[in-house]
């Protein structure tokens, strides 16, 4: 039984030998087929969870406030004094740091408790590692503890975490598609109301096929704030003629032409980019449900397109990934995935055709950057849950 608070000095790999874990959660990271940089806009979008996920190990350690973590896929320790929560300097510390903040905020009684966690999840690759780490922070939190959030208020807190802990101020779609999902199914999400639908994927004889550029650009968070703030500029231009409108989500493009003269380009582009974007969503969304891979691998491609030309949040090499698999008639459909500037691209690719692609795109790929491509073949599975208690 553990009673005694350790040091940080003395926290090493040691301690968590022959843990006795009381409680294993997995958390998967997450893919979107399409709908990017709609859900802060109210909009909807079409994510599942994957077969690629974080594993935590948890157990009490019977202090009333000392937290001991060990994340065993980065070698690096993490130690919490419950009565002091706040911001640290490390990036992959603030995601749990800002979900026990967020936490004892709505008053949940949390006491001193160590974990460890194992991620087979690149970082930085647009997969939502980060929405992983929070959400299987906060059930599995949830459960030692016998907190009794339900599972919304947890995918609320684990967002409001990423705004005030990490900085980001990202939409709800990551920790709803993490925590929500089911095997086999990709989920409609309508970001205004959260209310949702599960819709059954089946797209044999092709894979999901993600390509990471492995380049993450650190314009990532900046930009990404910057575009939440230029499609709330847009929003207020077009309210003092549509005074009803509240988001994007109820702008058409009949309205944007209407008021192109009162937005400059930069606004203008972003806007109608979401405006499309909301429409390929449910289009895309009718496509799928016929079984047409085709049409909605085209839908990707425009999708793709938008986010290069009107969003601009693409970047040489996830354009260069998408170009190529343009003159691939075995590859349906590829477009950029997540916040943007590096990370992955989504791709539906033949399954007797996917070694074959594998090799030719990294070969061209290395030729032009010098960096070596990874590629993850993944399906859609469950979402975040606690595996035994
Ligand atoms: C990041 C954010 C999400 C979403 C995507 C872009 O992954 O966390 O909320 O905005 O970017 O679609």
């Amino acid at each position: 039984m553990r009673t005694q608070k350790i040091n940080l000095k003395t926290l090493n790999k040691t301690y968590f030998e022959n843990f006795e874990t009381e409680l294993t959660v997995s958390s998967p990271g997450r893919i979107n087929f399409i709908g990017e940089h709609t859900d802060y806009n109210n909009g909807f979008v079409l994510p599942t969870a994957i077969d690629k996920k974080i594993f935590f190990s948890f157990r009490k350690n019977n202090t009333i406030d000392q937290c001991n973590l060990y994340s065993k896929s980065y070698n690096a320790f993490l130690q919490i004094d419950l009565t002091n929560v706040v911001i640290s300097n490390e990036e992959w510390e603030n995601y749990i740091l800002g979900v026990i903040k967020e936490l004892q905020n709505k008053n949940a009684v949390i006491e001193g408790f160590d974990c460890i966690i194992e991620s087979e999840l690149p970082i930085g690759a647009g997969i939502s590692s980060s929405a992983a780490l929070e959400c299987g922070i906060a059930l599995g939190l949830n459960s030692l503890f016998n907190l009794k959030f339900s599972l919304e208020d947890l995918i609320k807190l684990s967002r409001d975490a990423e705004h005030n802990f990490v900085g980001t101020k990202c939409g709800i779609m990551d920790q709803f598609a993490v925590v929500m999902s089911k095997k086999a199914h990709t989920l409609l999400i309508d970001c205004k109301t959260l209310e949702y639908e599960l819709i059954p994927i089946n797209i044999f004889p092709y894979k999901i096929l993600l390509l990471n550029t492995n380049i993450s650009h650190n314009l990532a968070t900046s930009e990404y704030n910057k575009r939440r703030r230029e499609c709330e500029i847009g929003v207020e231009i077009i309210q003092k003629k549509y005074p009803d409108i509240s988001s994007l989500r109820e702008v058409t493009i009949p309205i944007l032409e209407d008021l192109k003269s009162n937005l400059n380009d930069t606004i203008y582009n972003r806007c109608k980019y979401v405006v499309s974007e909301n429409n390929r969503v449910q289009e895309a969304v009718e496509k799928l449900k016929k079984g047409d891979l085709k049409s909605l691998g085209t839908l990707m491609y425009n999708s793709h397109q938008g986010l290069r030309h009107l969003y601009n949040v693409s970047c040489s090499e996830l354009d260069f990934l998408v170009d190529f698999s343009l003159q691939h008639e075995n590859v349906l459909g590829a477009r950029m995935m997540g916040g943007g500037f590096g990370g992955c691209t989504i791709n539906i690719v033949h399954e007797e055709y996917t070694k074959e692609y594998i090799k030719e795109i990294s070969s061209a790929y290395k030729k032009v950057f010098d960096i070596d491509l990874s590629a993850i073949e993944v399906s859609p599975s469950n979402g975040t849950h606690v595996e035994y208690h």
